[in-house]
Formats: C-alpha cells, sequence, structure tokens
C-alpha cells in the first residue's frame, strides 16, 4: 500500500504541476519563466503575423502591461490563501429539505477539509506523523510515544514551535501533537470520520458542542489554513469549516453513507 503510494508519486512529480510541487519555490521559478516566454511569444505574433507594421508605441505598453500584471502575481501566494468561497456556506444547503439529508450534504462538504493532507498528516493510524501532499513517512524519523507527544529524547515540541519556522520550514503551533489513534483518518471515508467523530469512545469523549469548539477554535486546526513555507492549505477558511460542522449538529448529526467520497 505505502509502496504503492510513492510510485504514484514518483511518476508524478515528473510534472512541474504535481501537487508536491505546487506551492513550492521551484514551481514560482518556472512558473514565471513560462509565463515570461509566453508573453514574448505573444508580442512577436503580434508584431509579425497579427498586425504588422501596425504596432504603436501605446498597443506595446498596453500588451507588455497585461503580461506584466499576469505574470507577475505569486501563483505560490494563490495556493497559500484559498477564497473563502472554494468552500460552500451552509445556506447554500438551505433547499434540501430532508433533515438527515441536509446534515448528511453538509458533513460531506466539510470532509473537504477533513481529508486535506494537512490534516491527516497528523491523524495518522500508525505511530508516525506524516508529511507532504503525498503523506510521506515523516522525516527525520519520530514516533508518537506514550501520550502522542513524542518519546523522551524526540518530543515533538522540541522542534514544532508555537509558530511556524520560515527558514528550517518546520511548522508550528501551540501544543502541537499527534491525534489520538482512534482518531486516526487516513484512508477513511467521509462516513466513516463522521462515526468516529461523534463516538465519545474514539473521540476523546467530546460532545457534540466539543467537536463544534474544535473545530471552530482550535489553534492546531486553524494551523492548516496558514501552514507557511509554500504548502497548500485546505479548501474555505476555519471559520466557514466551523460553521459547516455547526450546521451538521444542529441538524441532528446525520452520517453520509460509508460509500459516499467527499
Ligand atoms: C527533529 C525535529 C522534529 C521533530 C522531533 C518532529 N518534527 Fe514534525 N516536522 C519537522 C520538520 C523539519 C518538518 C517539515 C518537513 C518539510 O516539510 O520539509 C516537519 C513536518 C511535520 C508535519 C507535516 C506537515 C505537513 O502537512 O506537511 C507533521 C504533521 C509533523 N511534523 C508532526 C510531528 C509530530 C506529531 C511530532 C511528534 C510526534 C513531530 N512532528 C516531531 C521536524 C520535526
Ligand atoms: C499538529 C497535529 C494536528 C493537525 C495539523 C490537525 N489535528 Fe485534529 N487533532 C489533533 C489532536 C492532538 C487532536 C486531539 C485533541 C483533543 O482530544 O483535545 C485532534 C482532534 C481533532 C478533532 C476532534 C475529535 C475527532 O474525533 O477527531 C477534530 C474534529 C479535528 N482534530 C479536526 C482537524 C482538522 C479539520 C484539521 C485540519 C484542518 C486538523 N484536525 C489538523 C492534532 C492535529
Amino acid at each position: 500500500m505505502n509502496h504503492d503510494r510513492r510510485f504514484q508519486t514518483r511518476k508524478s512529480s515528473t510534472s512541474w504541476r504535481s501537487p508536491g510541487m505546487v506551492g513550492s519555490a521551484k514551481y514560482a521559478k518556472i512558473y514565471h519563466t513560462r509565463c515570461a516566454h509566453l508573453a514574448l511569444d505573444t508580442i512577436w505574433l503580434y508584431i509579425h503575423i497579427i498586425a504588422p507594421g501596425k504596432m504603436t508605441h501605446r498597443s506595446a505598453s498596453w500588451l507588455a502591461a497585461v503580461f506584466l500584471g499576469a505574470c507577475g502575481h505569486s501563483p505560490n501566494g494563490a495556493v497559500n490563501a484559498p477564497a473563502d468561497t472554494d468552500l460552500r456556506a451552509p445556506e447554500q444547503f438551505g433547499s434540501i429539505v430532508d433533515r438527515d439529508e441536509r446534515a448528511r450534504a453538509l458533513f460531506v462538504e466539510a470532509s473537504r477539509v477533513l481529508v486535506h493532507p494537512r490534516c491527516v498528516n497528523c491523524h495518522p493510524s500508525g505511530d508516525s506523523p506524516a508529511q507532504g501532499d503525498d503523506g510521506r513517512v515523516h522525516d527525520p524519523p519520530v514516533s508518537r510515544g506514550d501520550d502522542d507527544r513524542g518519546v523522551w529524547a524526540m518530543r515533538c515540541t522540541s522542534c514544532h514551535q508555537d509558530t511556524n519556522l520560515v527558514l528550517a520550514r518546520v511548522p508550528g503551533a501551540p501544543s502541537w501533537h499527534l491525534a489520538p489513534r482512534p482518531m486516526a483518518w487516513v484512508g477513511h471515508t467521509p462516513g466513516a470520520i463522521c462515526e468516529q467523530m461523534k463516538d465519545p469512545a474514539r473521540n476523546g469523549g467530546k460532545t457534540l458542542a466539543a467537536i463544534v469548539e474544535h473545530a471552530t477554535h482550535d489553534p492546531l486546526v486553524g494551523w492548516a489554513w496558514t501552514p507557511g513555507s509554500g504548502r497548500a492549505a485546505p479548501p474555505g477558511s476555519q471559520e466557514r469549516f466551523g460553521a459547516l460542522i455547526a450546521a451538521w449538529a444542529n441538524d441532528g448529526a446525520a452520517c453520509p453513507q460509508k460509500e459516499t467520497q467527499p
């Protein structure tokens, strides 16, 4: 299973737009270079083929301005700052009359966040956190230990501080540690994650209200939207994700069918 994953990653990393590349500094460099080439080609085409002899000073500077604007923006900035509207708001589910059906639809929308790499990397079933968009094993090797905070000599917080360390690429948020094993989500469907989240035996004894509070305000959840170092963030915002979970709970917290995908 792990081998398959690694194989797929290697195959797809031949593309400069593969998930692992998007958001990296190298991606930004290739993006800007390709964009500039496209701009020069288009201007050449305009001068020589489309309107030979008609290129005025004004139209040349107009073209240049358009391309500067298009090529100059940071592609990584866009990756890091997803629009709130990438995740649908609870009100957009108002037309679903049946309460259970509405709750299920709300949860499926919220699960687009739950199954995002920024979240599942910290909700693994084994002893090691994962990292990156391909869920590879945490490097350096670390283990959850007895309290999900690392072993005695390698505590998570020896490296992970309260905020991201930009130069060292170490992500950070207060009290950085792994979700306990019963909260493992890797490879689970939204329906299975939903059942786990509602079950006090597997969710750390939380009531639905505590789950809503956690989703809306927990700093480890919130970190996913400011992950630093060019990492991609989940869709929407923590506020909108929290609102979806709150609406799901209000509507009776029905879970999607086991096989439903996000
Ligand atoms: C020796 C230092 C060190 C220790 C100890 C450590 N980490 Fe990390 N961790 C890192 C570094 C460095 C990265 C970033 C790797 C990269 O992206 O290049 C990282 C990345 C991660 C990520 C990936 C974020 C993402 O989505 O890509 C998670 C999750 C994580 N660590 C969890 C933990 C947990 C939980 C512990 C304790 C059990 C822990 N780490 C202990 C150094 C450490
Ligand atoms: C740095 C590690 C880390 C990251 C990143 C992280 N979590 Fe967690 N998560 C935890 C820990 C630890 C707990 C247990 C907290 C507790 O019981 O008080 C937890 C518990 C939860 C719970 C509550 C109980 C349950 O049944 O799972 C929810 C919901 C949750 N996380 C959602 C998310 C979402 C959504 C994201 C991404 C947007 C996320 N988490 C990212 C570490 C993390």
